[in-house]
């Protein structure tokens, strides 16, 4: 593995976090996008990153907005060289139940967790297919796969984008690309935090694993992935959920 660049969008997140930790631990040169660096407080995010040992680079960018994406490719490219692995991680929430749920809600969470998908990753495609490597790791969620109460926006963003996998899976084979999604079970993070305690325990109730997954364990799954002799594991969905949801 020589040195190579990888995005991670929502880097700065729960999930995102340990991405980022995991991946400069493997060897690659690690930027992630936030928002707002000011009101996210980036500096001090990179700081804490910097005191635990990882170099990890960030840039602005509303990943639901395509022209802003195709800047920040510009941007980081120019920084840090061409970028070999995309890791769409960034997501929100707006949970109600559909009869309660307005368009804002439902555009807010296609945007940022489905839109980001293709805004971001064909930023980079074109550059990945020359070069005849690349890796995308797009990160879904298990009620992506199975549904749940308040989430018909959430979970028909993140079924979006195994179908979005699975074709990038097909169109890069040949070029060296892979495509992969990995679906989260409830992973303790400020996401999982937001939803109201008793419903909480009663999800966690029925997870076999009898608790809520780590970061850790999910920026795990992404080492695997993107490594370089991962290639033919290509067009996978990768649950990784304490078995809350099984399927073949
Ligand atoms: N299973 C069974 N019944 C449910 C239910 C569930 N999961 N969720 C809600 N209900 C039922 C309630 O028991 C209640 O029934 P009664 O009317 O008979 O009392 C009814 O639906 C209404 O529920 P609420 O009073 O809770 O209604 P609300 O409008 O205040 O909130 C909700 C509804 C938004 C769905 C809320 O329950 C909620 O936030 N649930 C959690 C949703 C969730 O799991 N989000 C995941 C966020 S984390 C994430 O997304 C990361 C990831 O990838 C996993």
């Amino acid at each position: 593995m020589a040195n190579r660049v990888a995005l991670v969008t929502g880097g700065n997140g729960g999930i995102g976090t340990e991405i980022c930790k995991q991946l400069a631990a493997a060897g690659y040169k690690v930027v992630t996008t936030c928002v707002d660096a000011e009101k996210e407080n980036l500096a001090g995010w990179q700081a804490e990153r910097k005191a635990e040992g990882y170099e990890i680079g960030y840039v602005e960018c509303n990943v639901a907005d395509f022209d802003a994406c195709a800047e920040m490719a510009k941007q980081v490219e120019g920084e840090y060289g061409p970028v070999d692995v995309v890791v769409n991680c960034a997501g929100i929430t707006r949970d109600t139940f559909l009869h309660k749920m307005d368009a804002a809600a439902w555009n807010a969470v296609i945007s940022v967790n489905l839109n980001s998908a293709f805004n971001v990753t064909r930023q980079f495609v074109e550059g990945m297919r020359e070069r005849k490597f690349g890796r995308v790791v797009n990160l879904a969620s298990v009620n992506g796969q199975k549904g749940q109460f308040g989430q018909a926006n959430y979970a028909a963003a993140k079924a979006g984008m195994h179908g979005f996998t699975m074709s990038l899976a097909q169109e890069g084979a040949r070029k060296g690309i892979t495509a992969n999604t990995v679906a989260p079970g409830y992973i303790k993070t400020a996401m999982t935090d937001a939803i109201p305690e008793d419903v909480r325990n009663a999800i966690v109730a029925q997870v076999p694993a009898g608790r809520m997954g780590l970061p850790e364990e999910i920026a795990r799954a992404i080492v695997f992935l993107v490594a370089d002799e991962s290639e033919y594991i290509n067009g996978a969905l990768l649950p990784v959920n304490g078995a809350l949801f099984t399927s073949f």
